[in-house]
């Protein structure tokens, strides 16, 4: 029998001893020792006289209620991390114990400690989870946690329904914890674009449920969850949010490719003074944007409307045309549009796409609203039309100055998407094109920043980085290098960079010369994919430097990519594991673990899209 469990209140010695080891203790020290000690009773309660975990010991209150929720977001553009904080401050609104944990700063082991868990979750690529989700996502799927018997659990899922796999990684988590043997406390919500009056309401039921089920957990057990993962706060330091922008001025416009080249990308100086708004190299900034007049008025004239006829939107009666300038989604088209369209619509071809779920998926991805309206001329009412859209969301653009150097301005660096039509005429992106083409210098833009955690610099200036940025990749990589420069950090520098031709795409080369020259950029490798026969991108860079990456990486070096997340991202990903299973001798899987671990380490982190 173990010490603790003897402990009796006849014992007479021990309470002795315990009366001497708090006499000195303050007021609010004693409130906390007698819920620490009431979590003790109730474990031993509950679990034969088991000792509680050292660590199980942090929340003050622990006597009441029994249990507590620990909320763990993947969040890749904030969107679940907004809704997972929102839940958040309506638990503690409720009096209910709750912490918030970024799923990659978690460990999965502790899921076995958990009373109460809530999964928000979004998904990418073909139905793969968020980067601060791939792990617990890995750890769950291959059973590596074992069961899960005393949990309970719900999982909210963010996503897109327009993407084949819909709301994937929620539905993943669902099933993972179910097959681990937890008690699920409410249906998942598999949520679209729309989300948030949906998240709202089922997240009040869902405290209704969790509230009535706390009293019932076993306290010891509840307290270590939420003590071991307390101090996990979540950056954001502005007044500002994605509901709640700044309207900041655009400084500077600048097309920084050349004349000839394939490829129109902007660098963007935008004055946030005035804001206080403060972010870190890693971070993005979300930018609202109107659309274009001309766009908007094509659609009109499709749908047989003037923009005069008035509609309610989020309870506020608005024009037509003010609603589709700044309010729906015109450019990105999602499959909802042609279905809706195909019910309202009397075309026999339209409907016969409609019914062809890839088709429809295919003709989402390569057009527009307006193309859709012009392939099928429909005529609507101005609330059928607004019915068929979905609301404007902002976009994202990693940020590529660092405060250091640039102060109350933020820089980035845009790629302005345009498709040039069979008819001569050029579709085009609708904040990009926002940003490039109706934006003057001197003019406004609504903007906030999405901070980002899982992009980050190493905490120690020494750490050698290796930073893989091509195309406009390389912006969060301007803002490292700005922030090592004002630093002063020792740490070596080194940069992939590559795009198709030197001459015209060489992004801020007079800056990385300027960097290589003084020392700070340590190494530089460029791959200009077009400027011989054969194409060479940064991946073939990076392994023909095979032996230097691994030798960077022995050194403790953190490895960065940006930028595109459906081919070169994985092709960097393949080269990363072949390079170390090549040069550190390891087998194939040997090699993936190594890369999962340096994933877990923060050593290894992706800002892809
Ligand atoms: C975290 C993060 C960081 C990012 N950082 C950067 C960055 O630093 N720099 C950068 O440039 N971008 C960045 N992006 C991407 C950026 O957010 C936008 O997605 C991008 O600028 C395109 O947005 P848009 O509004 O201009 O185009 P959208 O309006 O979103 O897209 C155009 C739409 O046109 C449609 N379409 C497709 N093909 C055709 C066709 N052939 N004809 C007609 N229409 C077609 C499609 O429906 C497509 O969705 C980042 C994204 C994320 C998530
Ligand atoms: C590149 C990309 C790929 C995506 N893939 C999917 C997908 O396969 N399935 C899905 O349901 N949603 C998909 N989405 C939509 C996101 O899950 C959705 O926007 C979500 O709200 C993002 O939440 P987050 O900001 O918390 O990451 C994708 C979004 C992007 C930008």
């Amino acid at each position: 029998m173990s010490e603790k469990s003897s402990l009796g209140p006849l014992n007479g010695p021990h309470l002795t001893k315990l009366a001497e080891a708090v006499a000195n203790l303050t007021q609010s020290e004693l409130i906390w020792a007698s819920g620490y000690l009431f979590g003790l009773a109730q474990s031993q309660g509950a679990a034969g006289g088991i000792t509680p975990a050292a660590n199980a010991v942090a929340a003050p209150a622990a006597a009441q209620p029994s249990g507590s929720l620990t909320i763990l977001f993947g969040s890749q553009t904030g969107n679940a991390k907004g809704v997972a904080e929102s839940v958040k401050a309506q638990a503690e609104a409720r009096g209910i114990p709750v912490s918030l944990v970024a799923m990659n700063d978690y460990k999965p082991k502790q899921l076995k400690k958990e009373t109460h868990v809530l999964i928000v979750t979004s998904t990418y690529g073909e139905g793969e989870p968020p980067e601060a989700a791939a792990d617990l996502h890995a750890q769950l799927k291959g059973g590596k946690i074992g069961k899960l018997f005393g949990l309970q659990f719900a999982v909210l899922g963010l996503g897109d329904s327009s993407y084949e796999f819909f709301c994937q990684t929620a539905k993943d988590f669902d099933a993972f914890l179910e097959k681990a043997e937890a008690t699920r406390l409410q249906d998942a919500a598999i949520l679209d674009v729309d989300y948030r009056a949906a998240a709202e309401s089922w997240s009040a039921t869902f405290l209704d449920k969790l509230a009535s089920t706390l009293t019932a957990a076993p306290a010891a057990t509840a307290v270590a969850g939420s003590a071991v993962v307390a101090g996990h706060a979540v950056v954001g330091n502005s007044a500002y949010d994605k509901f709640n922008p700044f309207t900041a001025t655009l400084n500077t416009n600048q097309k920084i490719t050349g004349r000839d080249s394939t490829k129109d990308i902007r660098h963007f100086e935008i004055n946030l003074e005035g804001s206080g708004i403060t972010y870190q190299p890693g971070d993005a900034l979300g930018v609202w944007f109107d659309n274009d007049a001309a766009v908007v008025a094509e659609i009109l004239s499709l749908a047989g409307l003037t923009g005069d006829e008035q509609i309610t939107v989020s309870g506020k009666a608005v024009a037509l045309s003010d609603a589709l300038t700044s309010q729906f989604e015109l450019t990105r088209l999602h499959a909802g549009f042609i279905s809706g369209l195909a019910e309202i619509s009397a075309d026999e071809s339209l409907k016969a796409l409609a019914a062809d779920k890839d088709e429809t998926r295919k003709l989402a991805a390569n057009a527009q609203i307006v193309d859709v309206l012009k392939r099928f001329p429909t005529k609507l009412t101005a609330d059928q039309l607004a019915g068929l859209l979905r609301a404007l969301s902002p976009r994202l653009y990693s940020i590529a100055s660092s405060q250091a150097e640039v102060e109350e301005e933020v820089h980035l660096t845009v790629g302005v998407v345009r498709y040039p039509q069979e008819d001569g005429s050029v579709r085009s992106g609708g904040a990009s094109s926002f940003l490039a083409d109706r934006v003057a210098e001197g003019g406004e833009v609504r903007v906030f920043v999405e901070h980002n955690d899982n992009f980050r610099l190493p905490a120690n200036p020494d750490t050698p980085v290796i930073m893989v940025g091509p195309g406009t990749g390389i912006a969060p990589f301007r803002s490292f290098i700005q922030e090592r420069d004002a630093q002063g950090a020792e740490g070596k520098n080194w940069l992939f960079f590559g795009n198709p031709h030197f001459t015209q795409d060489f992004l801020y080369q007079v800056e990385w010369q300027k960097y290589v020259k003084s020392g700070l950029l340590t190494k530089i490798d460029l791959a200009f994919s077009r400027d011989q026969a054969n194409k060479i991108y940064v991946q073939d860079k990076l392994k023909a430097k095979g032996a230097e990456v691994w030798q960077w990486l022995q050194e403790g070096a953190h490895f960065y990519v940006c930028g595109d997340a459906n081919r070169m991202a994985k092709d960097v990903h393949e080269a990363l594991v072949n390079i170390v299973a090549e040069h550190g001798g390891k087998s194939a899987e040997q090699a993936e673990e190594y890369v999962n671990e340096l994933r877990r380490a923060k050593r290894y982190q992706r800002d892809v899209y």
